[in-house]
């Protein structure tokens, strides 16, 4: 049986990244209902004592698309910290992440503006992810509803979520104007750990 994970920062302090309400719904309301969906899909089957990333790597349909977007959601809502305590990009110590953004895109900047219009372009609902391969090597990559890079034997490493429920209290249409604010909240060490496991 999966549970909510609880969010590692109090319900307001994303503000005004991502409002309460939105936390509240996205957090409260969206992963809670894909747990408990997964957690009616498993139960009495072979996935029902498997571990969530072994269901993403071996399941299909609802089954699949639950435990996906279950991952996808965990890994989002704890990479981010309140704005008023994270580093600025340029502050980001020199770390072996911050090294291979910087000789695959030329600084973090540009790294970032890709990201962006990988999300803006991603037609209809899903996540643009950076991840990386056994090597190291990093790339950017738009995954259609509740795909994602551990589903393809990638390291999942960065998310940003693009499904209207993620932004649309907020931001309405205006999806790149909250992806470029999601970067004034991203926990850069939690991605560098991420990145070393
Ligand atoms: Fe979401």
């Amino acid at each position: 049986m999966f549970t909510l994970i609880d969010l590692p920062y109090p319900i307001d302090a994303l503000e005004p990244v991502i409002s309460a309400r939105t936390l509240t719904f996205h957090h409260g309301k969206h992963l809670q209902g894909y747990v408990d969906n997964l957690n009616k899909l498993i139960a009495g089957t072979e996935f029902g004592t498997m571990p969530l990333e072994e269901i993403v790597q071996k399941a299909t349909g609802g089954m699949f698309n639950n435990a996906g977007q279950i991952l996808n959601h965990n890994l989002y809502f704890t990479q981010f910290r309140p704005a008023a305590v994270i580093p600025s990009p340029e502050g980001v110590k020199e770390s072996p992440l911050q090294a291979q953004i910087v000789r695959q895109w030329g600084s973090l900047a540009a790294f970032q503006a890709a990201f962006v219009t990988a999300g803006a372009t991603l037609f209809g609902s899903g996540w643009v992810w950076l991840q990386a391969d056994a090597d190291g090597a990093l790339t950017i990559g738009q995954y259609p509803g509740a795909d994602n890079p551990a589903a393809h034997g990638l390291k999942p490493l960065l998310t940003f979520d693009v499904w209207e429920h993620a932004y649309y209290l907020d931001y309405q249409n205006r999806r790149p104007a909250h992806l470029e604010a999601l970067w004034g909240i991203v926990d850069w060490s939690v991605v560098e750990e991420r990145y070393g496991r």
